[in-house]
């Protein structure tokens, strides 16, 4: 039996973490610290560990994703899930407003409201008496698949809705699309790429591949997001308008599309394409148009609908972001870790605006499971600003003069064997010395992840090395006005400030010279640790492959890849010629953000300090603390009589810190 009490307090618990989860997904507007959340969410996941029968469909705790399924179930719509008919230009919206008014049998003005079209799924969403009951996809229309379990993983969905003073129908069936920002599905496809698996070629096939996973938890690692859009029955809810549905929903506590606007007559609707167009990019998640829909729900009941779509809405696409050319050839480049990324020659081709010439092909194992060929008509894309890409052949328009498109074997640049590393989809050039890797780290080494030289872009520096100017990184600190000043396209003022940046640049902090190099597996984070635990780079010279694992953050290939790099005579030379050449490599100093981007939560009693005090010293460092374990924590710092989190955070494999190596760690910054 569960007392009566802890009943309550679960029950109090998932109303207030329902509320914050709503605050923060949906407005957009926290009022809480995610560590107290945290605190929160910990505190019913004990009591549901402790009393199973407590656990609710309503639950936060549920969002993480069940069991798998063994197929997806049939479910009937309540009413068909309808789709859009498209217009693609303003004589067409005329048209459409005029056949409005032939169906109405007026001349009436009529009010809008605009939307933007989101780029993503079409899900239906059933509450029974507040809570979320079913989840479905489209499918033909009629019936979809039962997809409950994937959906209660995206945030954005409530699991229970704010029911009071909004006069919620017993059951509400709502409509809305489930999507994947830009950032969440780049994030994605890197992962996939770097473990070899196919990648997706949009947002909305990841969304699709996503939400379509039997296993929930692997959709709930996806960060799926929603939007609603409609109910099923407009006649179920208290409102008379597309206009007033929109801030209904929210308040029940579902994410609607912020970028919305009632428009009086067409003008209005016009103006609003050519605002959505224009903000298009910048938006976080990508949207195919807009949707117009007459805003009274009463003339949209008169306007009816056919079997196919709504009469009384029109979806207003956007101009293609994909378009159709021919792959001329392909180039293979070489980057600066040596990996070659195949990229394709294009017939030149208009995509929005922008003429597309080159797409990334990304790798051979993209290439074969795609199947391209040179000659082949291909589909390609363009999407904010990602470099186009290469989705897939047609087919049909092949002739039977393609050619197969053949991966080098040796470096296209240096000639050096190219190499697959054991369960890498990358081939690469391993030659250190080679001309491409070479120019590629000088081009990183000036740019705005290394020491940042103003006036030293990727062109200048091609330019500089074409010259014969600039062979390696000590070769820019010898550069001279009077050489700049001679390049074409230089002046005295623009040779004067390179040689300006250059002089100032010659003063770096330890991180920011390490991160420069541009060392495999070595990115800022590490350089950062790097940094803060050896504080000098004749230190750094001298470590050995353990001394580097020594360091909290530093793995396996991260140690082995610096122990080759440092231990190269040519690295060490060019280190020694830099230093001749008066660059001065600072050591960390206090105040430095040395802890930045790393989560802190403290476990038991430190001997030497307060826990408040701890804490200060953390946030003073750049770090941030929190007082419950999530994904988020990076370390925990372990002191006396440490409980539950220290061995919790072990079977996560989170870093733990014993109190003197956290001190030591402080200490040094
Ligand atoms: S209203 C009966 N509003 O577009 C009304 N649809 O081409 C049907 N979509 O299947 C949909 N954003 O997946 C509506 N703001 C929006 C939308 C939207 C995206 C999708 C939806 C639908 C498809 C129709």
């Amino acid at each position: 039996m569960v007392p009566d009490e802890v009943r309550a307090l679960a029950r109090k618990l998932r109303k207030e973490l329902n509320y914050h989860n709503y605050r923060y997904y949906v407005l957009d507007d926290p009022v809480i610290a995610d560590a107290e959340y945290d605190r929160l969410f910990r505190r019913l996941l004990e009591l549901e560990e402790r009393y199973p029968e407590l656990v609710t469909p309503d639950s936060p705790t549920r969002r993480v994703g069940g069991k798998p399924l063994s197929a997806f179930e049939e479910v009937a719509h309540v009413s068909p899930m309808l789709s859009l008919d498209n217009i693609f230009d303003r004589a067409e919206l005329r048209e459409f407003e005029e056949k409005l008014h032939r169906y109405l049998k007026s001349d009436q003005p009529l009010t809008y409201y605009v939307e933007p079209k989101m780029d993503g799924l079409a899900v239906e969403l059933v509450y029974e008496d507040g809570i979320f009951v079913l989840g479905a996809t489209r499918g033909d229309g009629l019936v979809g698949e039962n997809i409950t379990p994937q959906l209660k993983t995206v945030r954005d969905i409530p699991l229970r809705l704010h029911e009071e003073g909004m006069d919620a129908p017993g059951q509400l069936v709502v409509r809305g699309e489930v999507y994947m920002d830009k950032e969440g599905f780049a994030q994605l496809n890197r992962r996939r790429q770097d473990a070899g698996e196919p990648l997706f070629a949009n947002p909305r096939n990841g969304a699709a591949g996503s939400l379509r996973q039997l296993d929930p938890r692997i959709t709930a690692e996806r960060g799926l997001r929603f939007f609603v859009y409609a109910v099923a029955d407009t006649d179920a809810v208290p409102c008379s308008r597309q206009s007033e549905l929109f801030p209904w929903l929210l308040k029940l506590g579902f994410a609607v599309n912020p970028h919305v606007k009632l428009c009086h007559g067409l003008a209005e609707v016009e103006q609003r394409y050519d605002y959505l167009l224009s903000i298009r990019e910048k938006l976080p998640y990508e949207i195919d148009g807009m949707v117009v829909k007459v805003d009274d729900f009463r003339l949209q009941k008169r306007l009816g609908n056919t079997a196919r779509a709504p009469r009384w809405a029109v979806a207003w696409k956007f101009p293609a972001v994909q378009a159709t050319t021919r792959i001329i050839g392909v180039d293979f480049q070489v980057g600066r870790t040596g990996a070659v990324t195949p990229v394709a020659l294009l017939e030149p081709v208009n995509v929005e605006g922008v003429v597309v010439r080159r797409a990334t092909l990304h790798n051979r194992d993209e290439i074969e499971r795609k199947d391209l060929r040179i000659g082949d008509t291909v589909l390609i894309q363009r999407a904010g600003d990602v470099i186009p890409e290469v989705i897939k052949p047609v087919v049909e328009k092949r002739t039977g003069r393609e050619k197969p498109i053949i991966f080098p074997d040796n470096c296209p640049v240096c000639g050096h064997p190219l190499v697959r590393g054991r369960g890498e989809a990358v081939i690469r050039c391993v030659n250190p010395h080679c001309p491409a890797q070479r120019l590629q780290s000088l081009i990183y080494f000036a740019g705005k992840s290394g020491v940042d030289i103003e006036g030293l872009g990727k062109k200048a520096v091609e330019q500089l090395m074409e010259e014969g100017l600039v062979r390696d990184i000590p070769d820019f600190f010898r550069l001279k006005k009077e050489d700049l000043a001679r390049l074409d396209g230089w002046g005295e003022k623009s040779a004067e400030n390179v040689i300006a940046a250059l002089e100032k640049a010659k003063r770096m902090p330890l991180a920011r010279f390490l991160g420069a190099l541009g060392i495999r597996y070595v990115g800022e984070v590490t350089a950062q640790l790097l940094a803060s635990y050896f504080t000098s780079l004749a230190d750094i010279m001298a470590a050995t492959k353990e001394d580097f694992l020594n360091v909290e953050g530093i793995g396996e290939q991260a140690a082995g890849s610096l122990v080759d790099y440092f231990s190269d005579p040519s690295t060490r030379a060019m280190i020694n010629e830099l230093l001749a050449e008066g660059v001065t490599i600072l050591p960390p100093s206090r105040g430095e953000k040395v802890l930045a981007g790393r989560v802190f939560l403290f476990t038991g009693t430190l001997s030497s300090m307060g826990r408040n005090e701890a804490k200060q010293i953390v946030k003073e460092l750049g770090g941030q603390v929190v007082s419950g374990l999530s994904n988020r924590v990076t370390d925990l710092v372990a002191g006396e009589k440490a409980g539950s989190k220290l061995k919790k955070a072990k079977e996560r494999g989170i870093r733990i810190l014993s109190e003197k190596e956290f001190l030591e760690l402080v200490e040094r910054g």
